[in-house]
């Protein structure tokens, strides 16, 4: 049974903004996953990341997300982390991209079995002595989820508090759908505490995971909830979103987004990046949203939100079709 909600980490999207004013509307995700940190070699990192971490206020458990592959650049941030009071770092094996892939970093890592067991036999022995804990965010191989059993008998060796399982390889990218299947048939033996992620939008698929996988208490939901940003309170069996909410949601994030120093025509192009979702709960509207999505300036693009908020038609539950 499904206990425990996730936010997935979302680059361009679950910022710290994005996180407080999610948490303070749609209440019930229990942690939300900062896009990944990308520390250089000395544990250094920009200061928007430092800046964005800061940021939270203290009810948004935040669990702050590193794609690196060397164990001092682990460590030497997971410090500055610490002394930020965080108790708890994830570490990404699973970002697909080609540049990220070619350095042996996110899913790149799942090419050196041996090395990515040297690189958490460090971390790990580190995180005990400093007083944090790890968990880890992976994919499944990288050509096949066939891998994964193999893989997951590295994972087994070490004292992990949450592997989550983005259920595709990493050839798949974000296409085709997620592994259940596969998922549900090494999660059976395992020994460490697993979180499902992949392809998650409605009840149905929870039922479906529950029953291949009925020892799964927690998900992570990426897509599906920035598509409906009340995803979760409506997987628990709460209202759906109501049009008001979405637009309170919507100029909330505008205004706190430009409040923080971003540029009217940077912020468009983020919330632009939200349609890209959103949009899937106005299905025949093509034309409204294809506005929204072309507007260059703020004003242009605050005239065909307001179209679309006032006028279209508004079907939140179009995103809660199941896929599994
Ligand atoms: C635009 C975008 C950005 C993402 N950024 C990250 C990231 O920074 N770190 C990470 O581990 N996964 C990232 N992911 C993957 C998601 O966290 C999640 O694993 C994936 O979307 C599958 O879950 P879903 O089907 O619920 O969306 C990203 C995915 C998308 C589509």
């Amino acid at each position: 049974m499904i206990t425990e909600f996730l936010y997935a980490p979302m680059e361009g999207i679950t910022l710290s903004r994005f996180r407080q004013i999610h948490h303070e509307m749609f209440p019930g995700v229990k942690e939300y996953y900062t896009p990944f940190i990308a520390p250089d070699s000395n544990g250094g990192f920009k200061s928007k990341y430092l800046r964005e971490l800061t940021e939270d206020v203290e009810q948004v458990r935040v669990i702050p997300q590193l794609l690196v592959n060397n164990a001092d650049a682990f460590c030497l941030t997971a410090e500055r982390l610490c002394a930020l009071g965080f108790r708890e770092i994830n570490l990404n094996v699973g970002c697909p991209s080609g540049t990220v892939f070619s350095k042996h970093k996110g899913a790149g890592m799942l090419t050196d079995l041996t090395a990515l067991n040297a690189l958490l036999e460090r971390i790990c022995s580190h995180a005990e002595r400093a007083g944090y804990q790890i968990s880890v965010k992976t994919r499944m191989g990288v050509r096949s989820t066939e891998e994964f059993p193999a893989i997951l008998k590295i994972y087994e060796k070490y004292p992990i508090k949450k592997l989550i399982v983005h259920a595709r390889c990493r050839d798949d990218f974000y296409q085709g759908r997620a592994d259940l299947k596969g998922f549900a048939e090494a999660a059976s033996g395992c020994g460490l505490p697993l979180v499902y992620n992949g392809d998650i939008a409605a009840a149905g698929d929870l039922e479906a995971l529950n029953a291949a996988a009925p020892q799964i208490a927690s998900v992570m939901i990426g897509r599906a909830a920035v598509a409906n940003p009340a995803l979760f309170r409506v997987l628990k069996g709460g209202e759906q979103l109501k049009r008001g909410e979405l637009r309170e949601f919507h100029d909330r994030l505008t205004e706190a987004w430009m409040e923080g120093g971003l540029s009217p025509n940077f912020t468009v192009e983020r919330m632009k990046t939200l349609w890209s979702y959103m949009q899937a709960m106005f299905p025949d509207n093509p034309r409204e949203v294809k506005t929204i999505l072309k507007s260059r300036s703020m004003e242009s693009y605050r005239s065909a939100v307001s179209v679309l908020l006032s006028t279209g038609l508004f079907q939140p539950e179009a995103v809660n079709a199941p896929t599994h």
